[in-house]
């Protein structure tokens, strides 16, 4: 098809120009946050883990040599648009055709096999290098459980509950500390995606995933579930705090205590007994040992209630308890249809959790 553009050249540089413009803009709008602050957001360009670092490296490869390929194409266009394009007094004939180069078609073909045989060839090995990974002695070993729409973590070596916020230890100089990952799901496919740490792996309804991380900066690191598990998909966020090996080993020692027994909430207390929480809700240390919902038996020790939904402050918790479907709608804890008391007081005793 030939160009007709004399007469209209002020238009298509305009055109070019607001295109360039408009690409510069959006471009930049996300260079900043890939490439900006450390802190500022969870990135997979700014890996703090194993196997993170080792999937940026491998993803950038593919970038750079898509962007060369990219350059090169998009640049030989382009100057073929503008250097043979339309002009006034040109012929209104077609030009010479050429046909059939064995050399080109030849470097063509060839060439772009090349590019992939070594694209696939480095990924492969940066996969089977992420899936052999053996535990070492003392990884730490945990068991996530994806639920609509909260995440249940167990050690089952260290005889440890919680949801939410995964806590492990970090890699410091040459005590190393991976944490391996068994993924499982209760209900519907879910998918465990901390950018910094790792990448993406799903949980799947009968069936068991594997997956490890190898922090070496304390600090917590935010995820989410990364794939659509219902109408609550977006508030199921996850956090992994990250500690160094001694305040990892206290966190574990106070995990493992049985729930206190509250001596100044005794109202609470029994109000939580006498409703159905304890069909739902284990604290270990006493009779409730419901297994549908999160172990609250440390439940102050966390930061955030509802799967990252609202941070862990006493108003968020009784506007919790009041209704939970007011703060996650659909999730599986009813309005109780509680007095402003039995609230206030079953707020109180769940703060003894600590
Ligand atoms: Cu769980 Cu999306």
């Amino acid at each position: 098809m030939r160009l007709h553009l004399h007469g209209n050249q002020g238009t298509l540089r305009a055109v070019i120009v607001l295109a360039f413009s408009l690409c510069c803009i959006i471009g930049f709008g996300h260079v900043e946050p890939a490439f900006g602050k450390n802190d500022s957001v969870t990135n997979i360009f700014r890996p703090l883990s194993q196997p993170a670092q080792e999937i940026k490296e491998t993803s950038f490869l593919v970038l750079v040599v898509c962007a060369v390929i990219f350059i090169i194409v998009a640049g030989l266009l382009i100057y073929a648009l503008v250097r043979f394009r339309d002009r006034a007094g040109d012929e209104a004939i077609e030009p010479p055709q050429v046909y059939g180069s064995n050399q080109i078609e030849l470097a063509w073909t060839v060439l772009p096999i090349l590019i992939v045989f070594v694209l696939i060839l480095v990924t492969s090995r940066t996969i089977a290098d992420i899936q052999n990974r053996k535990p070492p002695r003392g990884a730490v070993q945990a068991t996530v459980v994806g639920h609509q729409w909260w995440w249940e973590i167990r050690y089952p070596e260290l005889g440890i509950v919680t949801a939410n916020e995964l806590h492990v230890p970090a890699t410091i100089g040459d005590r190393r500390q991976p944490a391996f990952l068994k993924l499982q799901s209760a209900d519907v496919a879910h998918s465990f995606w901390v950018p910094q740490l790792a990448g993406k792996t799903d949980l799947i309804p009968n069936r068991e995933n594997r997956m490890w991380i190898e922090p070496t900066h304390p600090g917590t690191y935010l995820g989410n579930c990364a794939e659509y598990c219902g109408t609550q998909h977006a508030r199921m966020l996850i956090r992994v705090i990250v500690h160094t090996p001694d305040e990892f080993d206290r966190w574990v020692r106070e995990q493992q205590q049985p729930a206190l027994i509250a001596t100044n909430a005794a109202e609470g207390s029994k109000a939580f007994f006498a409703n159905s929480c304890v069909n739902c809700h284990t604290i270990r240390g006493t009779s409730a040992q419901g297994k549908f919902g999160p172990d609250l038996t440390h439940l102050m020790s966390r930061e955030t209630l509802a799967a990252g939904a609202a941070p862990n402050t006493p108003d968020n918790l009784r506007f919790w308890v009041r209704d939970p479907q007011r703060i996650k709608l659909g999730c599986l804890m009813p309005n109780m249809q509680m007095t402003d008391t039995e609230v206030d007081q079953i707020v109180a005793y769940l703060q003894t959790l600590k």
